[in-house]
């Protein structure tokens, strides 16, 4: 009975000032995660019965305190001022639930929450951890080193290095530098030194949480340059480490001035944009098995040269791939074609020098003389000019000076299946348009000015002369489409 008493009397001694301890209920402590900047609630509940006095403390720093009814704000703390309140509407209930908004990691800890009632009094504690989860990894690679990083993390993660094909753990020498910034989270950086040959694996870092809940994995493949001749099909090679859920891939280019997007994939909406469209084509269903490589049906030198990047995004984690092209330009074959052209092209201007001075010339001042006679009888016979059919049409004019007489049959093909000087033909045609008029009056200007208009649209039209021209100045034009190019 002593015993008892001694008990007692030493319970009310250990809990101070309060005489109606011994109706104090022990519960067991709780535990409350919260992520940093989120609002958190840390429960506390009581027998409701009349009044209540609700005191929170963090160890014996005052939190938030509530008596007379409403809050006071007196003695709290001011770490966490403007921070705090209860569930006011709720109290009479028996909720003296905290809220704390916008935790910090200064704010990881024990809280006690009192509540006192005519009843009694109690204390329930709660144990507060906070983290900021890993919210990305990157990866940066040069030829000596691989480097991760992660910002804003806490508790401190854990980071683990890997490669493909597998290097021995030792083989890893790796070095972590941690910083943690004025609101207490961490910074991470972890470097390894490249063993061997850049090219020959696929690096992996992974940051781990305290916890071990999460694990982000950043992973990279910088491959061999590819030197490839141009307009030869391409395909540039992109393997995802693992298969992926849910993921996006993209692909890009970049040269010392500007990055650009070629295509985007996504694996949740089955969504795909390709900017290149039939330049590039990715096979979707080796994409779904993990296989992103990009075909180039025909690579140009200058558009399709550059390093190509393929991302495969996913759930906490990023596979890089990275290949430098040099798309050639099939220097011996263009140097033979050039030849074979320009030695046609002699022999085919050489002909019709000689065409022309034989066969032409002649006609056409022939014809030049006529035709002067015939529009001096027609002004001087209608007086109008404007609605007669125009001169060029008549196949006796200015077509005969075109070379387009029977005769010229022959040299007309030789000349069109290669080329002959564009200088000469322009100055040929021109002669045509000025011999068919005289140079007097305005109206024969403007009748010149039509005439010559017409004829030029008819020569184009007509596969002649004009068109072979072109594969002098511009030979690919000619290879790739044969007629109806308008003059560059
Ligand atoms: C709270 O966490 C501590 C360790 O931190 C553990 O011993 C205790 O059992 C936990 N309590 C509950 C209610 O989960
Ligand atoms: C108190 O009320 C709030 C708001 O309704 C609720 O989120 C919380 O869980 C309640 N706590 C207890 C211990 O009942
Ligand atoms: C990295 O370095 C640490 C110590 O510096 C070592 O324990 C670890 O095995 C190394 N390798 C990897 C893969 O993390
Ligand atoms: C590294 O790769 C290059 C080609 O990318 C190769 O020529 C060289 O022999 C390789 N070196 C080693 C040590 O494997
Ligand atoms: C993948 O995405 C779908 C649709 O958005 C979602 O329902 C599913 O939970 C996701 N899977 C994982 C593993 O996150
Ligand atoms: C996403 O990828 C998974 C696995 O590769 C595949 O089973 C699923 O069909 C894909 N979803 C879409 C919309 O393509
Ligand atoms: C591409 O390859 C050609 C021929 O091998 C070379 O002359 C040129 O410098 C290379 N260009 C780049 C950017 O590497």
């Amino acid at each position: 009975m002593a015993e008892t008493q001694g008990f007692i009397l030493s319970l009310l001694v250990f809990s101070g000032k309060f005489w109606w301890t011994s109706s104090k209920v022990l519960l067991p402590e709780l535990n409350v995660t919260c992520i940093i900047q989120d609002d958190c609630v840390l429960p506390c509940s009581f027998r409701p019965t009349g009044t209540v006095v609700i005191h929170w403390y963090k160890q014996q720093i005052p939190v938030h305190s509530y008596y007379y009814h409403k809050d006071q704000f007196g003695l709290q703390n001011k770490h966490f001022s403007g921070r705090t309140s209860l569930f006011n509407s709720h109290i009479s209930q028996g909720n003296a639930s905290l809220l704390l908004k916008r935790v910090k990691v200064q704010d990881k800890g024990r809280y006690k929450c009192y509540t006192s009632t005519r009843k009694g009094n109690q204390e329930i504690f709660v144990n507060l951890d906070v983290k900021a989860p890993i919210q990305s990894v990157t990866m940066e690679m040069s030829d000596e080193m691989v480097i991760c990083t992660s910002h804003n993390i806490y508790p401190m993660p854990r980071v683990i290095w890997a490669t493909e094909p597998t290097l021995a753990q030792e083989a890893l020498e790796n070095s972590t530098i941690r910083t943690t910034d004025h609101k207490g989270l961490f910074t991470v950086e972890s470097m390894l030194r490249i063993v061997g040959n850049l090219s020959e694996r696929t690096y992996f870092c992974s940051f781990m949480s305290a916890d071990k809940s999460q694990v982000w994995t950043a992973s990279r493949k910088n491959q061999d340059d590819i030197t490839h001749e141009e307009g030869q099909p391409l395909s540039i090679s992109c393997m995802a480490p693992h298969s992926l859920l849910n993921f996006s891939l993209t692909w890009t280019i970049s040269n010392p001035m500007e990055q650009t997007l070629i295509l985007k994939f996504d694996n949740r909406t089955g969504n795909m944009v390709n900017l290149w469209e039939e330049k590039a084509v990715l096979n979707q269903d080796l994409l779904l098995q993990g296989d992103g490589s990009l075909l180039l049906s025909k690579p140009d030198s200058e558009e399709h040269s550059g390093t190509y990047t393929c991302t495969f995004s996913g759930l906490q984690g990023r596979h890089i791939v990275q290949t430098k092209v040099n798309i050639t330009v099939a220097s011996i074959n263009v140097d033979e074609k050039n030849q074979q052209r320009s030695w046609w092209s002699t022999a085919a201007s050489a002909a019709f020098v000689l065409f022309t001075i034989i066969i032409a010339l002649p006609l056409c001042l022939r014809q030049r003389a006529l035709e002067a006679r015939k529009l001096s009888y027609r002004y001087n016979g209608a007086g109008l000019v404007e609605g007669e059919p125009k001169l060029n049409r008549d196949p006796n004019s200015s077509t005969s000076c075109n070379g387009e007489q029977p005769g010229a049959e022959h040299t007309k093909e030789q000349a069109q299946a290669d080329t002959h000087d564009d200088q000469f033909n322009d100055a040929h045609r021109s002669a045509s348009c000025n011999g068919t008029l005289g140079p007097d009056s305005e109206n024969e200007e403007e009748e010149k000015q039509g005439e010559c208009q017409t004829e030029e649209q008819d020569v184009s039209d007509s596969e002649s002369f004009e068109q072979n021209g072109f594969i002098n100045t511009e030979p690919e034009l000619h290879l790739a489409e044969t007629s109806s190019r308008p003059q560059a």
